[in-house]
């Protein structure tokens, strides 16, 4: 059976203050929650909540990582700098790192291998635009950026990986994909991996959705067979609305 994983990225968002506070307030709330829980804020807070997530139920995330260990590349932060905070899982591929920050998928297979080679969880980040689920490509983006994303992943490898299934056109625009939408492409995704893993790594691996997911529509999402989980933005933000969903059963 797999567990939910449910996991807040606060982007660009929040001052340091700010940034304990919230996690001072996830904490109290998720201390016996039923789920896997994890919450990435910005670099500049990473040191701050990692302080205060350090020994509870909820792990610390970053929202993205260099492609190399070290060296010259100004303003990049490396896994080796990570880890020094006490980051355990790692956000690669996003799509506002595709789309805005022109990030391709050997880049992103590039800093998956890294942070596995360094041991650290890694969030896998697919999705299709608009225009790409019009023209009916949405499975073909989706299949793409897996297999490309995953490129030289070991089987041992993988049981550290989630793939986060983030329709762009749902991403922070209110726009939530029906329960049906989402699951179609969640159950495609796994037979991907059932074809490039085999069916164990396929049962087990954890596929979160995200785009626009909140309290009101966690429940319906979170019923289907294969959404495991949430990667959730706008509705991280908050306590009082990123606890309903972290609580969801
Ligand atoms: P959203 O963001 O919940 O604000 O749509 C999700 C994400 O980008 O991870």
């Amino acid at each position: 059976m797999r567990q939910y994983f449910i996991a807040g990225n606060w982007k660009m968002h929040k001052t340091v203050p700010e940034a304990q506070a919230l996690a001072q307030e996830l904490v109290k709330s998720l201390k016996d929650g039923p789920n896997k829980y994890m919450i990435a804020p910005s670099f500049t807070a990473l040191d701050a909540v990692s302080k205060i997530v350090k020994g509870t139920n909820i792990l610390l995330g970053a929202q993205n990582m260099s492609t190399d260990e070290q060296g010259a590349h100004t303003g990049e932060v490396s896994v080796l700098q990570l880890k020094d905070l006490g980051v355990q899982v790692v956000i690669l591929g996003h799509s506002e790192r595709r789309h805005i920050y022109k990030e391709d998928d050997a880049m992103i297979n590039k800093k998956v291998k890294l942070a596995l080679a360094h041991g650290l969880e890694v969030i896998l980040c697919i999705g299709e635009l608009l225009e790409e689920r019009e023209a009916g490509k949405a499975e073909a983006v989706c299949e793409e950026q897996t297999r490309k994303g995953l490129e030289g992943i070991s089987a041992e490898e993988l049981k550290k990986v989630t793939i986060a299934y983030e329709p762009v056109w749902a991403i922070g625009t209110g726009k939530v994909a029906t329960p049906e939408d989402a699951e179609a492409i969640h159950a495609y995704v796994r037979k991907v991996i059932a074809d490039m893993y085999g069916k164990e790594a396929a049962e087990n691996i954890i596929i979160q959705y995200g785009g626009s997911m909140k309290a009101e529509n966690c429940a319906g999402l979170l019923a289907k067979p294969d959404i495991d989980g949430g990667l959730i933005g706008g509705a991280a933000l908050k306590a009082d609305t990123f606890t309903p969903i972290a609580l969801c059963k």
